[in-house]
């Protein structure tokens, strides 16, 4: 009925490509980072430090961002806390008016610093966990960084800062949902997002000791939702379902160059996060192009936006208006090309790829003790640093 279409579905039928404001940015300030996650999503090469943006160079891009209709700025990295001007960026950003949120791994924040951050016009911070037991949150790690995350939540609560607190699951850390769920309660935490392991980057190397079985996250699912009914308000509680084992693929950043984007240390900017793992898109760089002409002009924003680019199922199917046909990311890590429905879909042509690799997973999972199950760990590659990266902190 045409008088119910919505405007993607008026658009798509006039082969219109409608370019909406964006509504926040992730700021990659760095990608030096004194963790070595097995699931970090910045590419296998970090940028160096001496390849960053100066201070300058990122206040101009917030103004930017700000006139291009941006209302929200993420600090991430890599660790931002490793940026000396983060005051000076967070200043600027509350004169700007954005909302702004620091996501950190909490290792080198003190008492002092957050206090800064704070009276800078800080909003929010987004504090990554890897366990409820110091032990294993450690190794998932690659650093002893426990102790440190529990003062930092401390930190973050004296200041009066919301504290968001983010769990990425996987096969190593399942098990402990619920201890996970009670000490993110038991340490202050507004809201907890439970997001089970996207399959990019390092998470891809990783893929085989991080992919969880069924039962595994069966279990944590029906665990979190009677945790959620017994908390109630007290602590929202997000799970983000864990890909693989879906039928159907997710809206994945929202639709690509519709939501977000994302500007990498060097000023690359990207639709989405893990962008640069699609070898072969080329990305435009804020030392040469204004934001707004990167957002609304160059061809790797443009490449996925609106329904042209789609191949079938997606082209003809009812659902793209919902899912965009599913990650970029993934259907490029699992086929080798970008525009292919991701395979997660059960209707995709690739499917087989995805049931290949979770049969392969159930299968280690029934074959093998706790014990065993408990050993990956140690199998797990971690980065490592050069010393050029300099991780010294402050
Ligand atoms: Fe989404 Fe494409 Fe699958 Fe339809 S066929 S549900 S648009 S991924
Ligand atoms: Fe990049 Fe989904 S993670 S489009």
């Amino acid at each position: 009925m045409p008088d119910r279409e919505t405007p993607d579905e008026r658009n798509s039928a006039a082969g219109l490509v409608e370019v909406p404001a964006p509504y926040a940015l992730v700021a990659e300030v760095t990608h030096r980072c004194p963790l070595r996650c097995p699931y970090c999503s910045n590419p296998l090469e970090l940028i160096r430090r001496g390849q960053e943006l100066c201070t300058d160079e990122w206040l101009r891009v917030l103004s930017e961002a700000r006139s291009l209709g941006v209302v929200q700025v993420s600090f991430s990295g890599g660790e931002p806390l490793m940026r000396e001007d983060l005051e000076i960026l967070v200043s600027r950003a509350r004169e700007l008016d954005f909302y702004t949120n620091l996501i950190t791994s909490g290792v080198g924040l003190t008492q002092e610093r957050i206090g800064s951050l704070a009276s800078r016009g800080l909003d929010s911070v987004q504090l990554s966990l890897q366990a409820a037991d110091p032990t294993l949150a450690d190794r998932i790690a690659g650093r002893k960084s426990y102790e440190e995350k529990r003062q930092a939540a401390e930190f973050i609560k004296a200041a009066d800062l919301p504290l968001n607190i983010n769990v990425v699951l996987h096969r190593q850390n399942l098990d402990e949902i619920e201890r996970i769920i009670d000490l993110c309660l038991s340490w202050g935490a507004e809201r907890l997002e439970l997001a089970n392991t996207q399959y990019y980057g390092w998470a891809v190397a990783n893929r085989a000791s991080l992919l969880p079985s069924r039962r595994q996250l069966l279990t944590a699912e029906a665990i979190c939702k009677r945790k959620r009914a017994v908390i109630g308000e007290r602590m929202e509680i997000i799970w983000v379902v864990a890909d693989y084992y879906e039928r159907m693929p997710k809206p994945c950043m929202g639709g690509w160059g519709r939501v977000q984007l994302t500007i990498t240390p060097n000023g690359y900017v990207l639709p989405c996060p893990a962008a640069t793992t699609i070898a072969s898109l080329e990305f435009e760089t804020v030392r040469a192009h204004h934001l707004s002409w990167i957002w609304s002009e160059s061809p790797s924003f443009n490449c996925f936006r609106g329904y042209d680019w789609m191949e079938e199922p997606c082209r003809s199917c009812d659902r793209r208006f919902e899912d965009f046909g599913g990650c970029r990311c993934q259907a490029f890590a699992l086929t080798g090309e970008a525009a292919r429905p991701d395979p997660v879909c059960q209707w995709a042509p690739d499917r087989s790829l995805i049931e290949r690799v979770i049969s392969s997973s159930s299968e280690m999972s029934i074959n093998s003790s706790e014990q065993e199950r408990a050993k990956p760990a140690s199998a797990l590659s971690y980065r490592k640093y050069p010393e050029t990266l300099d991780l010294n902190l402050r």
